[in-house]
């Protein structure tokens, strides 16, 4: 009989001879059980993670769209930047942890609203909820959550809209409504964030207290700075001329040939 356990080297082993292996191991009994048990588990978590990957593939692309046909209107790109992420596992088990929930896959789905995460950044502040309104007045968006921390920011001075939606992502076998946090902010408020985050997870910093209050300063000059960037451009705007129809229509032709982004 050829030894089932020898040296593999191109770590490919048909399924047939890893059942044989299996069976050898363990008996048909409870470890069979376990180890097959165990095994499918990580296949149904790769496969979660899969279905979130694709539902940020689905959302990137509304978002790819809502910038390019606002480009096509007003001449410009509302969405500076599109960033996504996947919550590491760890994440996700803190959360769950926190929650005091066991770790399981419909826990995961149930209770953790970011584990596929799309950070959008304008670089106005009017920009962020013509975005967002845009988004949520797809048929095929559903709200679960809005918080506006633009409108009520949180105490150390953090300001994002953050959404989270519901969409389906379509495969060949069915849909799946699929939960995603949606993150909208201006330039200068993702500045800040990021540079509030570096402090949040450094620990140990000796001056955090007056660092922090001097944060919520920034803060606050940030979102005055917004308020006046959009009243700056508002009055560019208003100052050029309104287009005529011509110039409608020729600059349009000039972009039929653009390439879409
Ligand atoms: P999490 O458990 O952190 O996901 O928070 P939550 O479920 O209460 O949701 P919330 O909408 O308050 O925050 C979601 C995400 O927004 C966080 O994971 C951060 O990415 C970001 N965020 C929220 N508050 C802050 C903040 O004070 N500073 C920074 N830098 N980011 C924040
Ligand atoms: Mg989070």
């Amino acid at each position: 009989m050829k030894n089932l356990f020898g040296d593999d080297d191109d770590g490919i082993i048909s399924p047939e001879v890893l059942t044989e292996m299996l069976s050898e191991a363990f008996a048909p009994d409870e470890l069979y059980r376990q180890t097959k048990n165990m095994m499918w588990s990580m296949v149904q978590y790769k496969e979660m993670q899969m279905v979130y990957e694709c539902a940020l593939k689905e959302i990137r692309t509304k978002f790819d769209v809502l910038n390019t046909e606002f480009e096509l209107q007003h001449k410009r790109n509302p969405i500076a930047s599109v960033n996504t992420r996947l919550k590491r596992t760890q994440s996700i088990a803190a959360k769950l942890i926190k929650y005091r929930v066991p770790f399981s896959l419909e826990n995961i789905e149930k209770h953790v609203n970011d584990v596929a995460g799309i950070r959008v950044i304008c670089s106005y502040i009017d920009d962020v909820y013509k975005i967002a309104d845009a988004l949520l007045a797809q048929d095929d968006v559903t709200l679960v959550e809005k918080k506006d921390y633009i409108a009520n920011p949180k105490p150390n001075g953090y300001r994002s809209l953050h959404l989270i939606v519901s969409i389906p992502v379509f495969f060949a076998d069915g849909k799946k409504e699929v939960k995603v946090e949606v993150q909208i902010r201006t330039i200068a408020m993702d500045f800040w964030a990021s540079l509030e985050h570096r402090m949040r997870y450094k620990h140990n910093i000796p001056e955090q207290a007056s660092i922090s209050a001097e944060l919520k300063q920034c803060a606050e000059v940030i979102a005055d700075t917004d308020k006046k960037m959009l009243s700056l451009r508002d009055r560019i705007e208003a100052a050029e001329d309104a287009p005529t129809e011509e110039d409608i229509l020729f600059e349009k032709l000039r972009r039929l040939d653009m390439p879409i982004k």
